[in-house]
């Protein structure tokens, strides 16, 4: 192998890292090109989800921590990357390139946080009733701040507005197929490749409005047994000052670095985000902060140990290499 180029090992650790990235409803809506030490990451428009997320803001976030799994992945070999976010405005498909710099000394924590990868995973079951302590809480913050977005700590009259949104949602969703539909085809069923399988839906809940979204539309995941889950629930929301589509990455940069630093600590993290799919109730849940900005996420945290992983599609899908093996 050539100095300059990245061994077929060294590129499947590094897109096995990358795709095990979140997504909605585990669309995996990216794909690579691999070309010497410069990684590209595309949106994959045909895995798009034109009814929840018409505007592609759910799969740029998506993209965002892929691209930040891509850096830990090269942390973890020892090299230093660089990287930048829609680096061609005519190319609105290509979303951000890395340069991998094997003389570059690696970040620590990227390369601490990599081992985190494989052990992180949306967990929709109850949480262990122990409060979060205020250093994971600070550690958190700072690791949003680190990629330039906010993570804002709601208290306990604001988780109930927020909670309270989650009506709103529900009733405009009552009469939407095209949602119903559009999830109906992504969440459900055993899968082996992509979308939510049954197996992670979790419970349902005894109370509503329930602080772990229920995605499941059919008929048999709506026969789930039913569980009481925290009333109080840790939720933080994920913002940034703008909205361009590289606001947008740079959330989903934000969105691993805390999903992995939480992972780290403990904790596990499930979404409430059905209100930001709407405009104006997303506008509510950043007013809900108090601050200006744009909400992505709103991520709710617990102790718990339970497992639950959702499957990718294999790694030779997403990927053109430009490297040549020798
Ligand atoms: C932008 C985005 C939005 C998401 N929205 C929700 C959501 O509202 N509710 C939910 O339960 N999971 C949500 N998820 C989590 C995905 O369903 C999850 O990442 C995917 O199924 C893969 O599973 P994993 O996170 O366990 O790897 C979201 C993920 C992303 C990146």
């Amino acid at each position: 192998m050539s100095e300059q180029q990245l061994s077929s090992e060294q590129i499947d650790v590094l897109l096995s890292a990358a795709v095990a990235a979140p997504s909605m409803h585990n669309t995996q809506p990216w794909r690579f090109e691999v070309n010497g030490h410069v990684i590209d990451v595309f949106l994959d428009g045909s895995r798009s989800l034109p009814a929840e997320d018409p505007t592609g803001r759910a799969m740029r976030i998506a993209a965002g921590a892929a691209t930040f799994n891509l850096r830990c992945a090269a942390a973890s070999m020892d090299y230093g990357t660089g990287f930048g976010l829609v680096p061609d405005a005519a190319d609105p498909d290509l979303v951000a390139r890395i340069v991998i710099e094997p003389a570059a000394e690696p970040d620590p924590v990227l390369k601490g946080l990599f081992e985190q990868i494989p052990r992180r995973h949306t967990s929709r079951e109850a949480v262990r009733p122990v409060e979060l302590s205020t250093a994971d809480r600070m550690a958190l913050i700072q690791a949003a701040l680190a990629e330039g977005a906010d993570l804002t700590w709601l208290p306990a009259p604001k988780v109930q507005e927020v909670l309270g949104l989650l009506v709103d949602t529900d009733l405009r969703e009552i009469g939407d197929w095209h949602r119903r539909a559009e999830r109906a085809h992504w969440v459900g069923g055993a899968r082996t490749a992509d979308g939510v399988p049954s197996s992670v839906l979790g419970p349902r809940s005894a109370v509503y409005p329930s602080p772990v979204r229920d995605l499941g539309t059919r008929p048999a995941d709506q026969t789930r047994p039913r569980t009481f889950f925290e009333a109080e629930p840790a939720l933080a929301v994920l913002s940034t000052e703008a909205d361009s589509a590289a606001d947008q990455l740079a959330a989903g940069l934000a969105l691993e670095r805390i999903l992995l630093t939480a992972t780290r600590a403990g904790l596990k993290a499930s979404f409430l985000n059905q209100p930001l799919e709407f405009d104006d109730l997303r506008r509510v849940v950043q007013r809900v902060t108090g601050k200006p900005g744009y909400t992505h996420m709103v991520i709710r945290f617990g102790h718990s140990s339970v497992k639950g992983t959702t499957p990718r599609r294999p790694v030779s899908t997403f990927v053109h290499s430009g490297t040549e093996e020798s």
